[in-house]
């Protein structure tokens, strides 16, 4: 996985925990568990080009299955702001409650029914170089006028999800889990996975079987 964020490679490895490939379990590996790579600059406008080229550019360095993933908030009445830049909204020194404060603050004058919102998630799946999947999830929700709950991160404390009635903050974080828009995405992933890796052989299109890290970097 290219990410350095433990905590996400420990929510995919229970995502996919019972999933083989080749009746070869999965061995997942974070930026922290192998020899460091130095990273890409983000500069992609969608969160597509940032997942594709981060995917890419770490699947080059990498003899296995290479997992990137770029994700974030877009409010509707902010014309998909913050988008890609939801990390660092509050530049220069951003950090989730000054993201917050700003997202409300931009809203201060929008009533709620127009306080529309999605959070997006763009898995890619690479090989040596070569886009395998892409797989894509998102979840609606509104922004409230004042966080609430305490779990969770980033802008969890003022999306309101309607079919459950609570902030994502407010939600214990396997039921996030399971209706987020990362959730929704690596529900496509394991799917994919599971048919790559069937007895068969074949993928879903045919494709030939895909191949188990074996190596840690090729030389
Ligand atoms: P990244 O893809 O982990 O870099 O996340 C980008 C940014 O989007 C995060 O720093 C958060 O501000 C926001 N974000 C992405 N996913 C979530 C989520 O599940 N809850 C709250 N904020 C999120």
């Amino acid at each position: 996985m290219a990410t350095g964020n433990a905590g996400k490679v420990r929510e995919i490895r229970r995502a996919l925990k019972d999933v083989t490939l080749n009746g070869c379990p999965l061995e997942i590996v974070g930026l922290g568990d192998i020899p460091p790579i130095a990273a890409p600059i983000e500069r992609g406008r969608t969160f597509e080009e940032n997942a594709k080229a981060k995917s890419l550019y770490y699947s080059r360095e990498w003899a296995g299955l290479t997992l990137a993933e770029d994700s974030g908030l877009e409010i509707e009445a902010l014309g998909g702001a913050p988008g890609v830049r939801s990390a660092r909204f509050s530049a220069p020194q951003p950090d989730d409650a000054k993201n917050i404060r700003k997202a409300l603050r931009l809203l201060a004058s929008v009533p709620m029914p127009a306080r529309k919102a999605r959070f997006v998630c763009v898995m890619v799946l690479s090989e040596r170089g070569r886009v395998v999947a892409e797989f894509r999830g998102e979840v609606r929700g509104r922004i409230i006028v004042e966080p609430r709950g305490e779990n969770g991160f980033g802008y969890d404390p003022i999306f309101y999800y309607r079919p459950l009635g609570r902030t994502f903050a407010e939600l214990p974080a396997a039921v996030k889990n399971r209706v987020s828009h990362r959730g929704r995405a690596v529900a496509k992933l394991r799917r994919f996975l599971e048919k790559r890796g069937a007895p068969s052989g074949g993928g879903p299109d045919g494709a030939r079987p895909v191949t188990s890290a074996r190596s840690r970097r090729p030389r």
